[in-house]
């Protein structure tokens, strides 16, 4: 990382923890960072789920711990008929700071498109807060020659037509989804070239200052082992952890990660 950007270490919890777990975890992460520290120029976040969320937000309250709070999903209605659903502003009421927006998971499995991410990003942004807007091609892509075709094309449809100020404050998770949840991590010459050519891209649709200062984080896959080297590639700017994330000390490892 490289051109001051402050890295971001992020902590999907996925739809694991029950709300008591979710206190248990975020008071053995605070033991941990108290003890150890954030790097400087290193930002942390944890997503736990909707039903989590208060707990979360209160213990990181009352004890100072040097997290912010995540979200994993929004709608992109403020309110309304919508049952089941959660809406940014919500989510902003509780000082969450950091939306995950469009995650494989929920495109594979929800079939959400780029519209309806673009949508949701229009509601975090509107909300005030940063969205974190994944990216990805599967294998299949990948092995067809198509993958920075997929993933440009992929972040042209949920950004561009924004200023580049607004663009330049966004964060981007490149997930390749061969490597989600496989312990197959993407090298770091993979996660070096699609982040590059993501910033390249950004350049072209929202400006130089934008591309300079927008956040490139890579997941799939990632451990205490792989975090450093990851993290000290050129563009990319932070990390997006699933599993590794449930576990404090693992996490705290990846966080406090160098080459
Ligand atoms: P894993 O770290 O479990 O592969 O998950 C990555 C991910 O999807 C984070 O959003």
């Amino acid at each position: 990382m490289t051109d001051g950007r402050v890295t971001l270490v992020s902590g999907n919890w996925k739809m694991n923890e029950n709300h008591f777990e979710a206190l248990k975890l975020v008071q053995e992460l605070a033991a941990l960072l108290r003890a150890s520290g954030v790097p400087k120029g290193r930002e942390v976040s944890i997503h736990p789920s909707f039903t989590s969320l208060r707990t979360v937000q209160t213990a990181v309250e009352t004890d100072h711990v040097p997290v912010a709070l995540g979200a994993q999903n929004c709608h992109f209605e403020d309110r309304g008929a919508f049952t089941g659903e959660v809406s940014a502003e919500m989510l902003a009421k509780l000082n969450v700071s950091y939306v995950i927006a469009g995650h494989s998971e929920r495109r594979t499995y929800f079939g959400e498109t780029d519209l309806l991410v673009r949508r949701k990003v229009d509601a975090i942004l509107a909300h005030g807060m940063r969205p974190i807007v994944c990216v990805g091609e599967t294998l299949d892509e990948r092995s067809a020659g198509e993958a920075f075709s997929r993933v440009t094309h992929q972040v042209a449809e949920v950004l561009s037509g924004r200023s580049g100020e607004v663009v330049g404050g966004v964060v981007v998770a490149y997930e390749p989804l061969w490597a989600i949840g496989t312990g197959e991590t993407a090298s770091v010459e993979d996660a070096e070239q699609m982040c590059a050519a993501i910033r390249e891209e950004v350049g072209r649709f929202a400006g130089a200052g934008a591309a300079a200062s927008i956040r490139l984080q890579y997941g799939g896959s990632v451990t205490p082992e792989t975090a450093g080297a990851l993290l000290d590639a050129k563009n990319v700017d932070g990390l997006l952890v699933g599993g590794a994330s449930l576990d404090a000390e693992r996490f705290v490892g990846i966080v406090r990660a160098q080459a």
